[in-house]
């Protein structure tokens, strides 16, 4: 029965052998279609280097005959783990239902009903196809996988809770993609989380990973609560919980303190709603009034708002801070249900223009999930943070009026003690005049890094041109002799890739540079896996 199946993935490679055969020229896009086929799949997230991927209706019962195949991978070089945290596949010969991974160089499975199934495969590829195939059935779950690349080995899946694990503190690397499996969390990041929440789920609440990247998170285990508070906190809402016997709490770096507002000086409004109450007196929901943590009303936004998308609420740090999450509420007045039920967030510095926030991984406006009652505060975390003296909320939805409550979170930008901030903050410096003649043609950049990452592509090929020109100059008059065809002169060079430029004779400055400015930004590995494949290459 086994051979059953295999015999029929065989006889898909064959046709699908043959049609390469036949048609040759016809067949690339075949192939490509193949890489994701079926309905059989359910919530996929993908990201570079891990990823979240489930059969259709998980942890619901799989349909009937269905098909899902998908490639994943990681990035070329490293290798592939895979986690099953859960297989329920109501076969006992793996005939019709069963899940199987193909590599280049292996097979492994097909798995299906009560065998022993490997929790964990390291592959010795950075590519794999997973195919899972249903047949008429009555019961099962199918299955939810996890992958990472090898430089992950301390993957879990989405569905591991705290209460796996015995040790008090310990770090574990969560995929993308576990914010919308199934399963509950309770407590918040002040407190702590109930021992029985997932805990990659709760690291998202907790604003510790993003749900699109996923990452590393580190756990500490402490005694109970009597009791957990449960709140909407990025897209995540964890539930009230009752008196366990441990709890956990994540690892942080202590930039999410409550940063101060001064009401009258730091607070501004494109508007605001004013109103003659019974007695005759006005009632006042100014910006001063968006402070969280005072009492009384909120700011609320003037009557002109009812069709107007773009109401803001403007706060002044004083001073370029780091940001890294924003909590709000609505009016907080049980008489007046106003709430902004999602906005978007804007920054700027001294003298740059608004930036809107954007999302790590497409390239597109954030649209945070605000509030869904006009009492019960929600946090959103920003990943990576904003660094700026000026944010703007600019609600998108809300209910009945605009009206809003805030308390930003983050920390001072630490004073730079050691060159590497300098330099950092010395290219930006640079980089806002050189950007004036750029900003109509160019999409803004949505953070700090990205920002660096301009002027660094605007700057260094410049002035590795000029460099570049010096040195070529030199080099002719030096040997005259010599032809005059040279590559870095002429202006193709300048429109190939400029890293290959750089490579030849500024490889190690270069990749200096890099370490300097992106810590933590993704175009950094892209570039810097740029640099190295050529470098090997
Ligand atoms: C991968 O492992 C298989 C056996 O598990 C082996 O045949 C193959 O040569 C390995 N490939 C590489 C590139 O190591
Ligand atoms: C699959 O089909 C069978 C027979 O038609 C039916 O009894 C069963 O409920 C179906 N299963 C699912 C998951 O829809
Ligand atoms: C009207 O507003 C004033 C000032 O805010 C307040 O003192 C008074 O109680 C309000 N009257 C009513 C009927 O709400
Ligand atoms: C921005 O303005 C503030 C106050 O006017 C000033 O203290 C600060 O140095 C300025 N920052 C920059 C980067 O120009
Ligand atoms: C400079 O910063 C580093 C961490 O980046 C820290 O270890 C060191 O103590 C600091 N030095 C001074 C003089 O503050």
């Amino acid at each position: 029965m086994v051979a059953g199946a295999r015999g029929g993935c065989a006889q898909a490679g064959a046709a699908r052998r043959g049609l390469l055969a036949l048609l040759l020229a016809v067949s690339a896009p075949l192939w490509l279609q193949a890489e994701e086929l079926g309905d059989g799949c359910g919530h996929i997230v993908t990201y570079k280097d891990s990823g979240t991927m489930t059969s259709k209706n998980y942890p619901g019962t799989y349909p009937n005959h269905t098909i899902c195949e998908k490639t994943i991978t990681v990035p070329k070089g490293k290798r592939l783990i895979l986690r099953l945290g859960d297989l329920d596949i109501e076969s006992q010969t793996c005939a019709s239902d069963y899940l199987l991974f193909t590599s280049s160089s292996d097979q492994y499975g097909p798995y299906c009903g009560s065998m022993a199934v490997p929790k964990e495969l390291l592959l010795n590829t950075s590519e794999v196809t997973v195919r899972f195939e249903s047949g008429s059935h009555i019961s099962g779950r199918g299955f939810l996988l996890t992958y990472a690349s090898s430089d992950h080995p301390d993957l879990i899946t989405c569905l591991e809770r705290a209460n796996h694990y015995l040790k008090t503190e310990y770090s574990k690397f969560c995929p993308a993609g576990c914010r919308d499996i199934a399963g509950d969390i309770s407590g918040n990041v002040v407190h702590g989380y109930r021992d029985t929440s997932l805990l990659c789920k709760a690291a998202i609440h907790a604003g510790v990973i993003a749900d699109e990247v996923g990452g590393q998170i580190g756990v500490l285990l402490r005694r109970g609560m009597s009791r957990y508070e449960g709140i909407l906190a990025n897209g995540v809402l964890s539930r009230h919980g009752s008196l366990s016997d441990k709890r956990f709490l994540f690892t942080s770096n202590g930039c999410s303190r409550s940063l101060s507002l001064e009401p009258d000086r730091q607070i501004r409004a494109s508007s605001s709603w004013e109103w003659i109450n019974e007695t005759g007196d006005q009632v006042r929901w100014s910006p001063g009034q968006a402070r969280l943590q005072d009492q009384g009303p909120s700011w609320a936004s003037g009557d002109r708002s009812k069709n107007h998308k773009r109401e803001w609420l403007r706060i002044d740090l004083g001073e370029k801070k780091k940001i890294t999450g924003i909590r709000t509420t609505g009016s907080t007045q049980s008489n007046f249900n106003f709430y902004v039920k999602s906005f978007v967030m804007n920054f700027r510095n001294n003298n740059s223009k608004w930036e809107t926030y954007k999302g790590i991984v497409n390239n597109e406006e954030k649209v945070f999930q605000g509030n869904s009652n006009f009492r019960d505060p929600v946090r959103n975390n920003f990943i990576p943070p904003i660094v700026a003296r000026y944010v703007r909320v600019i609600p998108q939805t809300w209910h009945q009026r605009i009206a809003l409550k805030v308390e930003l979170l983050g920390c001072q930008i630490a004073p730079s003690n050691d060159s590497l901030v300098w330099s950092k903050t010395s290219l930006n410096t640079v980089g806002s005049t050189n950007r004036e003649d750029e900003t109509i043609l160019k999409p803004i950049p949505s953070e700090e890094m990205p920002k660096g990452l301009n002027v660094i592509t605007i700057v260094t090929p410049l002035v590795l041109l000029v460099l570049l020109v010096a040195g070529v100059g030199i080099f002719v008059v030096l040997r005259k002799r010599k032809k005059k065809g040279n590559p870095y002169g002429s202006a193709k060079a300048q429109k190939t890739d400029c890293w290959k430029q750089i490579k030849y004779p500024f490889a190690r400055h270069q990749s200096a540079e890099f370490t300097i400015s992106y810590d933590n930004g993704k175009e950094m590995t892209q570039k810097l896996d740029l640099i190295t494949s050529d470098m090997a290459g």
